[in-house]
């Protein structure tokens, strides 16, 4: 187990409906020293990417990125998830339909912010379904920038997001990646990711993200 799995059995939570609170040392209350090994294990595994750009979407990615940020040296720009008063000029934006919320969110990212030059990472917390995180590489592809890797603290491997950002070819990076959870025992089931396939077939059904960058 390594040491995020092992913060997840000793703090987090399983709830009813497969969700799993990390609030005390994630995404509410944040253990510093705990992203900080995060920032550095994301740097190990990306340490062959030219990455000098780390994107990332409010609000519980930001706190993650900016530590991470640290041991690559480069700047964190947040996407927004709705229009600001200030918010000005040109802006990318992704509309994003969540299935599980019945909404749609629109991924905001000031044109000044993203070049063709940027070779990014993006992180984030949470990996279900990954709406939010197809938005962002839409984002990211309009700019004419590359999507170098995506870094993930928890994936929640029997939804659908992980494979389907993985078949469409990108080194995808979860540092836990939940299988199975339990409510009534609090049982966590992680993957063993030393025996990680490639390419697991996912079915067009399967993604049920439905995303589109406006104009
Ligand atoms: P999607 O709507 O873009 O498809 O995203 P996804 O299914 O991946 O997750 C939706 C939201 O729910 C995300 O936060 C994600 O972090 C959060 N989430 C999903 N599963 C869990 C879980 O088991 N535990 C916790 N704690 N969060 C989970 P968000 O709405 O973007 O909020 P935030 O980043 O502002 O906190």
């Amino acid at each position: 187990m390594n040491f995020l799995e092992e913060r997840i059995i000793k703090d987090g939570v399983v709830k009813e409906g497969n969700v799993l609170k990390v609030d005390s040392f994630l995404n509410h209350q944040m253990d510093i020293k705990l992203l900080d090994e995060m920032g550095a294990e994301f740097k190990r595994r990306f340490a062959k990417k030219p990455i000098n750009k780390i994107l990332t979407i409010e609000s519980s990615g930001i706190g993650i990125a900016c530590v991470a940020a640290q041991h690559f040296d480069v700047p964190v720009v947040f996407a927004k998830k709705s229009q600001s008063i200030n918010l000005d000029g040109d802006m990318y934006v992704a509309e994003v339909e969540s299935f599980t919320h019945k909404c749609r969110n629109h991924v905001i990212v000031a044109q000044r912010f993203l070049t063709p030059e940027d070779r990014v990472l993006i992180i984030d917390d949470f990996l279900a379904n990954g709406c939010a995180l197809q938005g962002l590489i839409q984002i990211v592809q309009s700019s004419g920038a590359i999507v170098e890797g995506i870094g993930i603290a928890i994936e929640k491997g029997f939804q659908s997001g992980g494979r389907i950002i993985r078949n469409l070819g990108f080194q995808l990076e979860s540092l836990a990646i939940v299988d199975g959870m339990d409510a009534a025992t609090g049982h966590i089931q992680f993957r063993d990711q030393s025996k990680m396939q490639e390419n697991v077939f996912v079915s067009e059904d399967e993604n049920i993200c439905r995303s589109s960058t406006l104009d």
